[in-house]
C-alpha cells in the first residue's frame, strides 16, 4: 500500500516543484502525485512522503528532482507539430540569413527531440549548399531521460508514420535485425544538434553566441504569468535583434510583461533598435 500524503507534505512538493522547476502544480493535482509517485516512493522503499521530499531535497537530489519532473509534466511531442513554424525557418529565416550564412536555433524544451530534428530536416532541404553555411541547433530539456532518447535519435515506426515517404527516405535510416521496426535519424542531422540539460528556471543559460530563432514551444503552459514574464526577459537576451521567438499554440504573450514585437500568432520577434 502506498503511503498517504498530508496537505503539509503536499505544500512542500509545491513550493519545491515552483522553486526548482517554475511548475505551478494546483491543489487538484494532489490525487495526480499520489498515483505517480507510489509507484517511485516503493521502488526506493521510503515509508512516506516526507522521506521522499528530504531526497529530491537533499545533496544529489538533482536526479530524483529530473525523476519527479518526469512524473507531473507532459513530454508529448511530434515531429514537425504546429508546421508554421517550419514553414516561417523556411520562407523567412533562412532567406534572411543568406548574406552571413549562419544560423543559430535553440529548441528550449526539445523533450524526446522530434522538434529539433524538424529544424534540422527543414534547414537541410531548405539549403542545398549547406556545406558552406554554419547551422547549428541546441537542445535542451530538464528531462535527461527524454534528452538521451533525443540524442540516440532512433525512433520507433509509429512515431514516424505520418511523415511523407520522401521525408523519410532523405532522413532516416530503417533498422535492421535487432533493430527492425526502428528508424535512426541520419548522421548529418544528428551532428547539427548539440544536447544539454538545461532548466528554464535557471538565472542564466550556457549560451554565448546570440541566438536567431528560440523555440520554447508547449512547456511555458505549466509556468504562472510572473515566472513566464522572467523567462520571456532571459529569452530576449539571448537573441540576436531581429531574431524571432516561437511559442505553442496553445500559448500566448498577451498578458505577460515582454519586449518582443509581435509578428503572427505564435511569432514574435526581437527588435533591431
Ligand atoms: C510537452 S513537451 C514540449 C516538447 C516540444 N517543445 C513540443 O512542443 O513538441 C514539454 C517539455 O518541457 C520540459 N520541461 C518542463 N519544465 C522544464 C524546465 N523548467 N526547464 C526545461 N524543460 C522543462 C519537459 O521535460 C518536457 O519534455
Amino acid at each position: 500500500m502506498a503511503p498517504t500524503i498530508t496537505d503539509q507534505e503536499f505544500e512542500l512538493f509545491q513550493s519545491l516543484i515552483y522553486d526548482q522547476v517554475g511548475i505551478k502544480l494546483e491543489t487538484q493535482k494532489k490525487t495526480l502525485l499520489v498515483s505517480r509517485l507510489g509507484k517511485r516512493l516503493r521502488e526506493l522503499e521510503l515509508s512516506s512522503y516526507q522521506a521522499y521530499y528530504d531526497r529530491v531535497n537533499g545533496r544529489g537530489g538533482e536526479e530524483e528532482l529530473t525523476r519527479l519532473v518526469d512524473l507531473i509534466s507532459t513530454n508529448k511531442t511530434d515531429f514537425f507539430r504546429e508546421p508554421v513554424h517550419f514553414d516561417f525557418l523556411r520562407e523567412q529565416v533562412i532567406s534572411q540569413a543568406q548574406v552571413t550564412r549562419t544560423i543559430r536555433i535553440w529548441s528550449s524544451a526539445s523533450s524526446s527531440g522530434e522538434e529539433p530534428y524538424t529544424i534540422a530536416m527543414t534547414l537541410c532541404d531548405g539549403i542545398p549548399d549547406r556545406s558552406r553555411w554554419d547551422l547549428k541547433i541546441l537542445a535542451s530539456d530538464i528531462s535527461t531521460r527524454v534528452l538521451a532518447k533525443a540524442a540516440s535519435g532512433i525512433y520507433e515506426e509509429e512515431r514516424v508514420a505520418q511523415l511523407p515517404q520522401d521525408v523519410i527516405r532523405r532522413h532516416f535510416l530503417r533498422g535492421k535485425g535487432e533493430q527492425s521496426g526502428k528508424l535512426k535519424m541520419r548522421r548529418e542531422l544528428i551532428d547539427m544538434i548539440a544536447f544539454r540539460r538545461i532548466n528554464l528556471m535557471g538565472p542564466t543559460f550556457p549560451i554565448r553566441t546570440p541566438l536567431d530563432v528560440i523555440f520554447c514551444r508547449n512547456v511555458m503552459i505549466y509556468f504562472d504569468r510572473p515566472t513566464q514574464s522572467t523567462l520571456m526577459n532571459k529569452f530576449f537576451q539571448y537573441l540576436r535583434p531581429g531574431g524571432y521567438l516561437f511559442i505553442g499554440h496553445s500559448e500566448s504573450l498577451q498578458w505577460i510583461d515582454h519586449q518582443f514585437d509581435y509578428i503572427q500568432p505564435t511569432i514574435y520577434q526581437k527588435p533591431f533598435e
